[in-house]
């Protein structure tokens, strides 16, 4: 086994703001095809992605914000200043949504999900490894339908799972208190 591979993922953590450089096409490439490697249940590849790069990002946190104005749910003026505190200089967001195919009735909707989210993580362990940082979020207009309508996952037939944002650090990466994992597990045997 590769400690190295170990030890990154054991170091991986979620960093909101990030600046270029973004990883690179061929890095891009591998950080979505490592969300191909995701366990999927009856192979449907329910996972969705919309890439957005460069100028694209911070635009679309003016038409997000302007949408969810429109459509009734307006976000607070301290909140849209986050988002676009968070996506000024974010080289590469990627919109995730997961697929529900109504012709398939035998692999319910949470295993999908599920499935998209452990795309997702995925993804963050491999940019992770390739030096870069990464945060999955649903802060802005991802329960507004409009909103996932805007990003073509018209809410009849796809989950808008939010936004994984990718880049270089801002600053240090502060280490993270990770708990331990005994509170989490208990063992049947049987007896
Ligand atoms: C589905 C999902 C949505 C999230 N949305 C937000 C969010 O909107 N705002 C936020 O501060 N953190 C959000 N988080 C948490 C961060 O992505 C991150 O996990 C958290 O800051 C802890 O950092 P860590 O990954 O290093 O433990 C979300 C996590 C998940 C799994």
């Amino acid at each position: 086994m590769s400690s190295a591979a170990i030890d990154s993922l054991l170091g991986r953590r979620s960093m909101k703001f990030v600046q270029a450089p973004g990883p690179s096409e061929t890095e891009l490439d591998t950080i979505l095809q490592a969300a191909m490697r995701a366990p999927d249940h009856g192979q449907l590849r329910p996972w969705r992605f919309r890439l957005m790069r460069g100028d694209a990002v911070a635009k679309w946190a003016e038409t997000a914000i302007r949408i969810c104005e429109e459509a009734g749910e307006p976000i607070t003026p301290q909140k849209a200043a986050g988002a676009r505190q968070w996506l000024k200089n974010v080289p590469i967001l990627l919109a995730v949504g997961c697929y529900i195919d109504h012709s398939n009735t035998r692999i319910p909707e949470e295993e999908r999900m599920l499935a998209t989210g452990a795309a997702v993580v995925n993804m963050l362990n491999a940019a992770h490894m390739l030096g870069y940082s990464a945060y999955w979020s649903t802060g802005l207009g991802t329960y507004v339908d409009e909103v996932a309508e805007a990003l073509d996952f018209d809410p009849l037939e796809y989950r808008f799972m939010g936004y994984v944002s990718f880049g270089t650090a801002m600053r240090e990466l502060p280490t993270r208190e990770r708990p331990d994992y005994h509170d989490f597990v208990t063992e049947w045997t049987g007896e």
